[in-house]
């Protein structure tokens, strides 16, 4: 066992016991977004780097110093999706859907961002995200977010909270972003290196920091909230009162900046305090510029990605009950004539009860011993096959989580039998 190979530093195995909850947070989640109108859509899982350097922002982490990037046979750099929204405008562009269109996107997969491992932070995790193409007014941003609450009612993982701010235009940022350097450089001394970095490169980033001292600092900075135009003003303030009439509360954070280029106008995030330092989790925001900056016509657009891991820990973390995943029904049969007979059995009952879980035993053995594995498997039900049942096409039913005795049943009454014992 010395040469086993290791798994890569976070990147994590997802096993079968763990996989009820991620399947019932899929599915819950595909019924909310289909609800409100939103299409898969599935697009690689690899695109051209230039897509995310142009769309992410080549002064962002991710793109600095985050991506998994490659030169593939042909010379061509290709880079590991780092989020989805990127290779969604992508997509519909090269397919035609974007154009003078509305469109409700969503799309699920891995993501991968070479980060530092720690809870709930990893180097390959899954999102599932939702986009909005062609809606430029406050009711899409308000209803996205009224979405994303309706899933966590429907999850059962409230506490989360959320908060919302402005970024406004690239052209009211600008303006803004000089204020921040010039009251930033006058108290360098007090920023941490990598605020003092991001000064240079980005400087709405040192806004969200998360040293004590830089936060204290940023409190009496500027505001972005004073900077903004008359029309993202607006539009924020249509959005408030369409959450406020909707009964979703939130604060205000003029200090939430998110650390995507992308974004203008509206951004959010849900958040928890269950998580620890990981705490995000889904945020979004509107990005008017990405699709024409990708080569399109001018396409309002704004979607949000949440975090399949962490929203799983959150269901943990709630009690939320993982959906049963054992068998309802172990078969075991013993004997030449009943191992043939059981797979005649089987597949009767599986065209009876399709929501059937029945585990055949496979690999023989005694009673005892099939029983065992019976039990071992979790099955409420073990149905008996040895020679008499079989001559007689009965079969034995033992009732293995309580102490009802076993019966034998004609193979026809098995079905109604089993019914009430199916969830
Ligand atoms: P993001 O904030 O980078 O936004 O990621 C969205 C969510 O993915 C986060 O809130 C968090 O739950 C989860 N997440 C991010 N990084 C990790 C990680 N390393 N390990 C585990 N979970 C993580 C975006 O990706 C944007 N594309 C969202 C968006 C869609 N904006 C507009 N449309």
């Amino acid at each position: 066992m010395t040469n086993l190979i290791q798994p890569i530093r976070g990147m994590n195995d997802i096993l079968p016991d763990a996989i009820p909850r991620w399947q019932h947070l899929e599915a819950v989640t595909r019924e909310v977004l289909e609800a409100y109108g939103y299409r898969e859509v599935r697009f690689p899982v690899l695109e051209k780097t230039e897509l995310f350097a142009r769309s992410l922002g080549e002064v962002t982490d991710i793109v600095e110093k985050e991506m998994y990037t490659f030169v593939d046979r042909n010379g061509d750099s290709l880079t590991l999706r780092p989020e989805g929204t990127a290779g969604c405008v992508r997509a519909g562009l090269s397919n035609g859907l974007l154009h003078n269109q509305v469109q409700r996107l969503w799309y699920a997969g891995p993501m991968f961002r070479h980060e530092r491992p720690q809870k709930g932070r990893y180097r390959q995790f899954h999102q599932i995200g939702a986009e909005a193409y062609g809606l430029a007014g406050p009711d899409i941003d308000a209803e996205l977010i009224v979405m994303s609450a309706r899933l966590w009612k429907r999850l059962g993982i409230a506490p989360v909270t959320l908060q919302i701010n402005s970024l406004g235009t690239p052209e009211t940022r600008a303006g803004y972003r000089q204020k921040l350097v010039d009251y930033l450089t006058l108290h360098q001394d007090k920023l941490d290196e990598d605020s003092k970095r991001r000064l240079q490169s980005n400087p709405l980033r040192v806004l969200d920091s998360r040293d004590a001292n830089v936060q204290a600092l940023v409190r009496d900075a500027p505001s972005l909230a004073d900077y903004l135009d008359d029309e993202s003003r607006a539009h924020f303030g249509a959005l408030r009162g369409l959450l406020d009439a909707s009964g979703v509360t939130y604060a205000v954070n003029p200090r939430l900046v998110r650390g995507l280029d992308y974004y203008s106008r509206t951004v959010f995030e849900w958040s928890t305090n269950r998580l620890g330092a990981q705490d995000a989790v889904c945020s979004g925001g509107r990005y008017d510029g990405l699709v024409a900056q990708l080569g399109g016509r001018p396409t309002p657009a704004i979607g949000f990605a949440m975090g399949l891991e962490r929203l799983v820990s959150l269901m943990e973390e709630a009690g939320v009950p993982a959906p049963e995943s054992t068998p309802h029904v172990y078969l075991v049969r013993a004997g030449t004539a009943a191992e043939a007979a059981g797979f005649l059995l089987a597949e009767k009952l599986r065209d009876a009860l399709p929501r059937l879980r029945l585990v055949m035993d496979c690999g023989g053995g005694s009673f005892g011993n099939q029983l065992k594995r019976a039990d071992r498997s979790g099955a409420r039900i073990a149905l008996i096959l040895g020679e008499n049942e079989t001559k007689a096409q009965r079969v034995g039913f033992k009732p293995l989580r309580n102490s009802a005795e076993q019966v034998e049943l004609p193979w026809e009454e098995v079905p109604s039998r089993l019914a009430p014992w199916l969830n």
